[in-house]
């Protein structure tokens, strides 16, 4: 396969800085040669993500994700690797080489972004044009302006089969690429495709570079589907994007409205509040949680008024929690949702939402105010049953003025003491410590026995070879010089594990080409298995980089591979057996 060279791959995490970049996504303290902060990667509330300046790569301890500059802007833009290179390659003014490798892949979502935008400027002119007259009539009977239906792109999908197919036909887009982008889709007979969306209004999907990714279309009537989206493409996936961030991150507000609706989205901004974002048909996943965090330090929750609204919100406080955001909750007093609480108001609505969002909580004052609605206070059984609860929810604060506030809260409803409140707090919060102590020194033995080892399944069988293997690899790595003096004893034949086998073999060819071992990892293996490579090779601090450890190294090395395998064992005769008692009999001596 063609490919981009060592060189030109050198030369973009020459001119791009990890430390830098990573600091414009996320806050880094510098600690000793390394900089630390929160993993963008997994929500966790002390730092476990490091940055290794003096390599530019990077380990979380906490998630096992690791990688170089390619990697960190793959997984926090949601790029593939090329688009990941040119970004970079972008950002430092370099030009990419001519078309002589193969990205065929994103050539191909390439087309899907545009096939999009096509889709949402044809969607636009129907809208405005008569086949579109029951669309924009229906949008503007739901109060929006034309003003606004511009600004979102709003459109019009009419009742065709064929319609938005014929129109990407006629500008040069396959039937392949519209399919990729879920635009249309193969009729039974196969003979035709059908366009997706058929007579509804339309609303784009845009990410925060700005390219359309998905549409989401309503149907003007009672019918079901109420709301048809795209399914997910290459570009596209529901889980990791939200309606509208595109606007929002722009407004100069330091918090997300987050709500269930499109329609709640655009009425917010109409009332100009243009900082409220939705998830797409789906439940908040913590990725979605991640993104938010990008863009602002604080979530305000605005889920419908009904039941499912309210226990999508207890859901999301944990989610948002988790990634270490804190969160307000909004009650809409009248009305299901925001939309149509923007409505009620007509002209006042700024005005009014911006008192409920004034006289809106925080989390605790929410699930407190739920919980006590639960009990019956004027038992004092009732009153008990809501201390117990709340002491629970009071445990989940870190921060101890939060926990005094609140115990003060909890003895003014209830007339217990303040000190016996925190007193429990004090132990629940020793006994969550010390489970979480225990799970955490679990998953440590998990990982150290091998186990759950996925990239290297043999770890589990020859946890001791392995680990010299991974020595000898990352001496090997950090002393590129002791190549000819490494080969002379250990051939890659010596390695008892495959994977770590196929390493030693990649990292000797590099350093026979005079090649940087480490430039092109992030290409040439997987997520999973670079994640693990750096990790071997660049963020172990016990590691012993002398020359005696190394012949320790090579030692273990060849020791395990005089030993016969089991298979070996069951199939030899006796007399080898007897020789092997013997061989082993002298190693020991
Ligand atoms: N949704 C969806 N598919 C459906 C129904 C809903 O994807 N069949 C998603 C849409 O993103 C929608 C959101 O869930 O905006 C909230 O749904 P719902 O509360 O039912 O609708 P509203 O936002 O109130 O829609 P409208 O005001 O247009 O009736
Ligand atoms: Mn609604």
């Amino acid at each position: 396969m063609p490919r981009l060279s060592d060189e030109f791959i050198s030369e973009i995490k020459y001119r791009n800085d990890l430390g830098e970049l990573a600091g414009s996504y996320m806050q880094l303290k510098r600690r000793g040669r390394n900089l630390v902060g929160l993993c963008p990667f997994h929500g966790e509330k002390t730092p476990s993500f490091n940055i290794y300046t003096e390599n530019g790569s990077f380990y979380c301890f906490g998630c096992g994700t690791g990688g170089d500059i390619i990697t960190f802007v793959m997984k926090i833009e949601n790029l593939d690797y090329m688009e990941a290179v040119k970004f970079l390659a972008e950002r430092a003014g370099m030009t990419m080489p001519e078309d002589d490798y193969d990205d065929s892949m994103s050539k191909l979502r390439t087309r899907i972004y545009e096939a999009n935008r096509e889709a949402a400027r044809f969607f636009y002119s129907k809208l405005v044009s008569k086949e579109g007259a029951e669309g924009l009539r229906y949008l503007r009977n739901r109060g929006l302006a034309d003003s606004t239906i511009r600004r979102f792109g709003l459109g019009f999908a009419p009742d065709e089969r064929f319609s938005l197919g014929n129109h990407l036909r006629s500008r040069g887009f396959t039937e392949a690429e519209m399919i990729a982008a879920n635009l249309v889709f193969k009729s039974r007979s196969g003979n035709s495709v059908l366009d997706r969306f058929y007579n509804r209004v339309m609303f784009p999907i845009i990410d925060v570079r700005g390219n359309v990714i998905a549409f989401g279309g309503r149907i003007m009537s009672d019918q079901k589907p109420k709301y048809l989206n795209t399914s997910d493409t290459l570009v596209f996936n529901k889980s990791y994007n939200l309606f509208s961030l595109n606007n929002a991150k722009n407004s100069k507000s330091d918090s997300l409205i987050l709500c269930e609706g499109y329609m709640d989205v655009i009425s917010l901004n109409q009332a100009g509040f243009t900082n409220a974002v939705a998830t797409l048909g789906t439940a908040l996943t913590a990725d979605q949680a991640s993104l938010m965090k990008r863009y602002c330090k604080e979530v305000i929750l605005c889920y419908d008024a009904d039941e499912a609204g309210q226990k999508a919100t207890a859901r999301a406080i944990n989610i948002l929690r988790g990634v270490g955001l804190p969160v307000r909750v909004i009650s809409i007093p009248d009305g299901k949702d925001p939309d149509e609480f923007i409505r009620r108001h007509g002209d006042k609505g700024h005005a009014a939402f911006q008192n409920v969002l004034d006289n809106s909580g925080n989390d605790m004052d929410y699930r407190l105010q739920k919980l006590k609605l639960r009990f019956d206070m004027n038992a004092s059984q009732g009153k008990l049953d809501y201390l117990n609860e709340g002491v629970k929810l009071l445990c989940e604060l870190d921060n101890p003025m939060e926990r005094e506030l609140y115990a003060s809260r909890l003895s003014d409803e209830t007339g217990v003491s303040r000190d016996s409140i925190l007193e429990q707090v004090r132990i629940g919060v020793k006994r969550k410590e010390k489970g979480r102590r225990k799970q955490q020194f679990s998953q440590m033995q998990r990982r150290l026995s091998g186990r759950d080892d996925s990239v290297n399944p043999q770890r589990a069988d020859h946890p001791r070879v392995t680990n010299a293997e991974e020595n000898l690899i990352t001496y090997l790595v950090r002393n590129p010089d002791k190549l000819t003096y490494i080969h002379e004893r250990v051939s890659p034949d010596d390695f008892s594990t495959i994977f770590n086998r196929k390493l030693y073999a990649y990292f000797s060819d590099k350093i026979l080409n005079n090649l940087d071992p480490m430039t092109t990892v992030s290409a040439d293996f997987s997520s999973k298995e670079s994640s693990r490579i750096f990790y071997i090779v660049n963020a172990r601090e016990n590691f012993a980089n002398t020359p005696q450890a190394l012949d320790e190294y090579i030692g273990i090395i060849l020791k395990e591979k005089a030993k016969p395998s089991e298979s070996e064992i069951k199939n030899s005769s006796s007399d080898e057996f007897a020789d092997f008692f013997s061989r082993m009999k002298n190693d020991h001596q």
